[in-house]
């Protein structure tokens, strides 16, 4: 850590911020400190030293400021010193401190150490050994990393601003000062200030009416990691969809959203029934603008969803019944670090597809199945199956997190929890599961935990399971392990045959594929022979109107296989998604698909060039590197 932190002063709202940088005057509350800023603890992406002092509530008091880009107040960390030490390590990056308090009384002195380019700067705090509560007046910055703040004209509505944050998995650190790290948990309350006309949303128990005075408060009272911290204010209004939950959207998008996920209560009726009782109250997915960088993310108490999702016939919810299961595999019970990211994703792909099983039938499920092992195998290919990043146990250390949290968390895992379950059989794997998640619950958990919990306890259940299945080669090496579970439909095996048809009579039925589900037609587009001439294209375009697709995974896909075709009438389709939808999953395989010939690099820059300032950090910072982006 360099020696002092000279800071530079940001008058901001007349309050002068200690930001880091080139200096005019030294900062007066900053003392010296020697160590270096590495990350010391089991978290290689934390400063944190939840070891020493954890924090166990936050208390945030905040003005959620749309003039100046700012998040600014107050975050009181209520704190239990377990080495009684004298200095609290938190997690910042470009976060402005102005002061520090401890409990009741007055100033304490603080430092910033070395910024690394995205873990950010610790902020050390001087504190004492009995101290309790600690408290940082703060602001983000434009800049801010989880945030993005949308203009009016990034919205349905059009009228309003919006803003929504995105935390996982290390940019809590971007709006709140604390320790960054799933193996922390507390509990939080807020107070947020926001204009008259928007609503304020958090991971909390929420309002469904403005507040006259632009002022909300919120409870957090399970005890959640900060990666659950979440955000959302804009000009939204609730839809109740039953008595345990509803959805929140713009209003012109209110009835449709309701319409689309009326199959909720059934999902959550599901996973109880399965996993044992939902802990958090109620469940409510808020709607928010196309420029949502995920499709869904797991906030407790109200998933922040994708509005690419609503295709008007519910054929997308499984990305509902995802981000509902993260209510057990992930929220409840929790990875300790980001390397152990395949226990939150792995485990809730695998319940979302039981749950779509339960709610939908297993043709239905089976088709997802299929999808994910698609998906797999791709990714493998990708990467190639003996890279490192192709383990469940990932490394992350030194690097990003983001970069190297592909889909094999997300459906290696889910292979995994299949194989067991097969060589467990059902009803056995189900019992354990959800003593598993009773077992943890509300505890974060490193992969060894779970393998020691597993092989203790499966074997009570099922004796020789796990002399099936080598536990070790699926988390600790590379590629699928041999025995790995095999997905059958009968549905899709229909859409080979039409396939194949299509290629040796060159004739296309229309009326079979009227009858296809999403999946279907995604199978189909993925098995489309290549290349195709122009002519073929546009008789599957003129057939089945797949440019003007209201279903955006169709649409997605038919415009990669537009651009690898080079079929130039989906074109303006193609520029009109990039140019509205922020969504990575989409955005990166389209960006991805045009860099890779000149032409299409040039037509792929030219087009985000235009993009770029819609786009939510997290998908602009992965298009950069498609593109060779440079500001
Ligand atoms: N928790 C993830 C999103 C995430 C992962 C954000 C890692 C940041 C870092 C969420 O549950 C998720 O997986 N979303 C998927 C949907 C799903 C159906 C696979 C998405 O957004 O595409
Ligand atoms: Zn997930």
């Amino acid at each position: 850590m360099r020696a002092i932190e000279w800071s530079c002063w940001l008058a901001f709202l007349g309050l002068a911020f200690a930001c880091g940088g080139s200096s005019t005057a030294p900062d007066p509350t900053a003392t010296d400190a020697t160590d270096s800023a590495q990350t010391t603890g089991s978290d290689p992406h934390s400063f944190a030293r939840p070891d020493e002092v954890v924090v166990r509530h936050l208390d945030l008091d905040v003005t959620v400021d749309f003039a100046s880009q700012t998040i600014h107040g107050k975050a009181a960390l209520s704190i239990e010193n377990r080495a009684q030490v004298s200095q609290l390590y938190l997690d910042s990056r470009d976060l402005d401190v102005r002061r520090v308090t401890l409990d009741d009384g007055g100033n304490t002195t603080f430092q910033f150490g070395d910024e690394d380019p995205f873990l950010g700067r610790p902020l050390v705090i001087d504190i004492k050994p009995h101290t309790q509560v600690v408290h940082i007046e703060y602001s983000s910055r434009p800049e801010a990393a989880a945030v993005q703040w949308l203009a009016p004209e990034q919205t349905a509505g059009g009228n309003h601003p919006f803003l929504f944050t995105q935390s996982q998995a290390i940019l809590a650190r971007t709006w709140i000062p604390l320790q960054d790290s799933p193996a922390v948990r507390m509990t939080y309350s807020a107070t947020v200030r926001v204009p008259k006309e928007l609503m304020a949303l958090m991971s909390a128990e929420n309002p469904t009416q403005l507040a006259a005075d632009g002022v909300y408060h919120f409870e957090m009272p399970q005890a959640i990691p900060s990666y659950l911290m979440a955000l959302a204010v804009g000009d939204v209004a609730f839809g109740e969809l039953g008595p345990q939950s509803g959805v929140y959207a713009e209003p012109a998008l209110l009835d449709k959203a309701v319409y689309e996920f009326q199959d909720i209560e059934a999902m959550i009726a599901a996973t109880e029934a399965l996993y044992g009782p939902y802990q958090w109250g109620r469940y409510d997915v808020l709607v928010l603008p196309p420029s949502f960088p995920f499709g869904g993310m797991e906030n407790p108490r109200l998933t922040f969803a994708t509005p690419t999702i609503i295709a008007g016939d519910r054929s997308l919810v499984s990305l509902i019944a995802h981000e509902l299961a993260h209510s057990w595999s992930g929220n409840l019970v929790t990875n300790s670090n980001w390397d152990d990211f395949w226990l939150n994703e792995g485990f809730t792909v695998y319940l979302e597809q039981r749950i779509m099983e339960e709610v939908y039938g297993r043709d239905y499920s089976e088709m997802l199945a299929i999808l994910t092992r698609q998906e797999l195998d791709a990714t493998l290919a990708e990467l190639g199956p003996e890279a490192r990043d192709t383990w469940l146990h990932l490394d992350l250390a030194g690097r990003d997190p983001d970069d190297g949290m592909t889909n094999i968390a997300y459906n290696k895992g889910y292979f995994l929890l299949r194989a067991l379950e097969e060589a467990t059989g059902r009803e056995n794997w189900d019992a354990f599961l959800k003593a598993y998640f009773d077992h943890f619950a509300f505890q974060s958990i490193t992969t060894q935990d779970f393998v020691t919990y597993l092989k203790a306890e499966l074997p009570k259940l099922a004796p020789e399971a796990l002399d099936q299945i080598n536990i070790d080669a699926w988390i600790y090496g590379p590629n699928l392990p041999e025995g790995a579970p095999q997905p059958t439909s009968l549905a899709f095996e229909k859409v080979d045959q039409y396939l194949s048809q299509w290629q040796s009579a060159g004739t296309l039925d229309a009326a079979i594929p009227a009858k296809w589900s999403t999946h279907e037609w995604l199978h189909f587009l993925r098995h489309l022979p290549s290349p195709l001439s122009t002519e073929k294209m546009a008789n599957l375009d003129a057939a089945f109107h797949l440019s003007q697709s209201g279903n955006s995974e169709i649409l997605a896909a038919w415009l990669g296989a537009a651009i690898t075709n080079q079929y130039e009438p989906a074109m303006p389709a193609l520029e009109h998604f990039l140019t509205t939808v922020g969504r990575r999953k989409f955005l990166k395989p389209l960006y991805t698909a045009l860099a890779k010939t000149p032409e299409g690099k040039e037509r792929g820059r030219e087009i985000y060039a235009r993009a770029r300032d819609g786009y939510h950090f997290v998908s602009s910072a992965t298009i950069d590197e498609i593109l060779g982006w440079e500001g």
